[in-house]
């Protein structure tokens, strides 16, 4: 039985997939500050024009510049491990999958968006890029990548995980990055929420407005800004995560797995790893797809389907997504990378359509099952990964209970050796349950009571 499914690198994929041009029902458009779908042209402030052709994009399959590749090679294609160590000690009939993403440079799933993203830009004649962080996987994936490509790179990075990631500052460091805590002084959206909250753990929401205004500001026009995840490009990027891990579980007979699992923040890894099935399931393949969230901040299970700003100063066009509001804090947890507000619109849609059923698990249980994680694969997740792995568990739990042999595949999106703190606190016994009051929820989305509603959509029956 092999535990390493390794795929050759002739076999990488060269290209990506877009999950718009399968699905039932089209998403629905972003829309302006006058409530009206915008144009292509809008976005030109912010991100170049060969992104924004991908943003907008319903082509099935987009190829993959051979440059982007060659950098690519470095930890591409991933291997698909087979977790037979926690099959064992779960006594469970399921075959546990995972795709590696722990193995990039900065490790996690993050620069097979940021080595395009960057590669598009310097393309274009970008000299910097600005973006926000949370847990810092992502300001360090922009930065890895821009070192690569040269190209200059400025993170905004949630307060709560700059104080509590030191050493992810010092990677972004390393590969020549200048990252600063945010919310930060150096934006007229930073000044106005420090003076009114100075001791905000900040969050994306408030990073991502920091970002955005230094790059629609900057005077010279060469400035654009990048996101890690919810954006259609950044989400078609990641599809190789899926394209991978499909011809892996061909190769050892598995056409479609039964489940498939990934954590999601804003969604990007879980839809590389899930829409190539989703797209399967489109087409009548039978398979449970789950997107996890944390309880502390429940976007998909407790927020609404609803026009959204994907930021807290209201910067970022209107996106109809599941939402608790742009003006949401969210608890200081240390999965870090799922402390957004909303979530992807594809991922969204693809949820009111049925076709995806998310879940919520509070951080306790995910710690829980990090430490089973680390006792018997032997590997230290990410925080955030703990959420898919925790899910898994449930899921294995399941299947023996329903003596099933299910094939169970999962996204390991990154390793957790730069969140030893989080761990700390979980053996020290003081991280705390955190639940999302209703009164919070309710209070969050209020705020959003005068902008317009996306449109019903009719759920098919999967
Ligand atoms: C290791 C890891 N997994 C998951 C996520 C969540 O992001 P996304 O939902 O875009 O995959 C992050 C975000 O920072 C991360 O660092």
């Amino acid at each position: 039985m092999e535990i390493k499914i390794q795929l050759a690198e002739k076999d990488i994929p060269r290209k990506w997939y877009n999950l718009a041009a399968d699905l039932p029902n089209p998403v629905q458009p972003p829309l302006g500050p006058d409530g009206k779908p915008i144009s292509p042209d809008m976005l030109t402030a912010v991100f170049p024009m060969n992104l924004i052709e991908q943003e907008v994009s319903t082509k099935r399959w987009i190829d993959i510049p051979q440059e982007v590749l060659d950098i690519l090679y470095r930890w591409r294609p991933s291997p698909l491990r087979r977790a037979v160590y926690l099959e064992k000690h779960l006594k469970t009939p399921a075959k546990i999958f995972y795709k590696d993403e722990s193995l990039s440079p900065p490790g996690s799933h993050k620069p097979n968006t940021a080595v395009p993203q960057a590669w598009y830009n310097k393309q274009f004649g970008t000299t910097r890029l600005t973006t926000e962080t949370g847990a810092g996987q992502w300001g360090s994936a922009l930065a890895f990548a821009c070192r690569l490509i040269g190209i200059e790179c400025k993170v905004f990075m949630v307060r709560i995980s700059f104080d509590q990631k030191p050493f992810r500052k010092i990677m972004m460091k390393t590969w020549g990055a200048n990252c600063v805590a945010s919310p930060s002084n150096e934006t007229s959206s930073g000044r106005a929420i420090l003076a009114k909250t100075p001791d905000t753990p900040g969050s994306l929401g408030i990073a991502i407005s920091e970002a955005v205004e230094q790059a629609v500001t900057d005077p010279g026009g060469r400035t654009k800004y990048c996101l890690g995840s919810v954006l259609n490009h950044v989400l078609l990027h990641q599809s190789i995560i899926g394209l991978e891990a499909k011809k892996q579980l061909e190769s050892v007979g598995i056409k479609n797995p039964d489940v498939v699992i990934g954590c999601a923040g804003g969604g990007s890894n879980f839809a590389g790893i899930a829409f190539p099935f989703t797209a399967e399931k489109i087409h009548g393949a039978k398979i449970d797809i789950i997107p996890v969230e944390p309880k502390a901040c429940p976007s998909m299970t407790r927020g609404e389907f609803l026009y959204d700003h994907g930021d807290t100063a209201k910067m970022t066009p209107l996106m109809a997504m599941y939402t608790l509001g742009h003006a949401y804090v969210p608890a200081p947890i240390h999965a870090g990378g799922l402390r957004y507000h909303g979530m992807a619109p594809l991922v969204c849609q693809a949820i009111v359509e049925g076709l995806q059923k998310p879940l919520a698990i509070d951080q306790i249980e995910c710690y829980e099952a990090a430490m089973t994680w680390a006792a018997t694969e032997g590997f230290i997740c990410a925080p955030e990964t703990s959420h898919a792995i925790a899910a898994v568990i449930r899921e294995a739990k399941k299947a023996t209970e329903e003596g099933k042999e299910k094939n169970i595949l999962f996204c390991y999106s990154g390793h957790g050796l730069m969140d030893m703190l989080g761990y700390d606190a979980y053996l020290e016994g003081k991280l705390e349950r955190y639940e999302m009051p209703d009164e919070d929820i309710k209070r969050s989305l209020a705020e959003l009571n005068g902008l317009p509603k996306p449109k019903a959509v009719k759920t098919g029956k999967w």
